[in-house]
């Protein structure tokens, strides 16, 4: 896992633009697997900038969001398909043809469900994709005791999760009970993953999944089992990790490498 601790929320949002604009750069049919949450937005307006700017072009890219609530209308304010299509896919100019969220008012949910695995298997895989973490250590909605090895299909939410989202909402009581949410499986098929967390309410759920044992309480933690995790850290969220300066060391090293300048002898 790769640890990269910034100064701050910009920065973080800043270097997650870096790599999904990176790997569309490359390849401008990428498939991106996408998030929502407070944290992304940073990220989302960046790219849009780069958009404004002729700097970045996402018009070919297939997108899979990870989860979607259920039981809010079509085009409900809070719904995550209105979030996206607000805050990336229309001003950064995404073809919605090929945008995807968890069907979530489909009439049988767990057809839609294996329905999605098998759309994301028919784009070829998601290529890079971009997660936040919820205080519990969710991602996605995947709940704490939620299985390791979990496919899409619909998840209850915790009291915590509910009460955290709520302030998108006028109330909690408003904040829908269940979602559908892509399975920790899911996401680790995903050829690359890059984590953002930010502020210090996530400081603890940041160390647990980095510095604890692999375990379905927590179920970023599964994401140690991944070949390619970059998590993306502002100092707030870092704050409770014990071997911070040893990811300060790999990171500087590894910024030498990608600059080609590496010099054993200077380590
Ligand atoms: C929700 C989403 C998650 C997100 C989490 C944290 O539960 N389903 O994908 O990571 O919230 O959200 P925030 O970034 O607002 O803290």
């Amino acid at each position: 896992m790769r640890v990269v601790i910034l100064k701050d929320e910009t920065a973080v949002s800043h270097r997650a633009a870096d790599l999904l604009c990176g790997a569309v750069a490359k390849n401008p049919a990428t498939v991106l697997g996408l998030a929502t949450g407070g944290t992304p937005l940073g990220t989302y307006k960046e790219m849009v900038s780069r958009v404004e700017r002729g700097e970045a072009n996402f018009s070919e890219c297939t997108t899979f969001n990870l989860d979607e609530y259920v039981g809010l209308e079509p085009g409900h304010s809070q719904s995550y398909r209105t979030f996206m299509e607000s805050n990336l896919f229309a001003p950064a100019g995404f073809n919605l043809d090929i945008c995807h969220l968890p069907p979530s008012s489909a009439k049988n949910l767990s057809v839609a469900c294996s329905e999605y695995e098998s759309s994301i298997e028919a784009a070829g895989g998601i290529e890079i994709q971009l997660l936040g973490i919820g205080t519990d250590g969710h991602i996605a909605f995947n709940e704490p005791s939620s299985s390791l090895a979990s496919r899409t299909r619909v998840k209850a939410l915790t009291e915590q999760t509910r009460k955290d989202n709520a302030r998108f909402f006028d109330s909690i009581e408003q904040v829908p009970k269940l979602a559908i949410t892509m399975g920790i499986g899911t996401i680790l098929d995903a050829s690359e993953i890059v984590l953002l967390a930010t502020g210090a309410s996530k400081a603890s759920a940041v160390c647990a999944f980095i510095e604890g044992p692999i375990s379905a309480q927590v179920p970023a933690s599964a994401l140690q089992l991944h070949p390619r995790v970059t998590v993306l850290l502002d100092e707030a969220a870092a704050g409770w990790l014990t071997r911070r300066s040893y990811y300060q060391q790999v990171e500087a090293i590894q910024e030498k490498l990608e600059q080609g300048d590496f010099d054993p002898n200077l380590i």
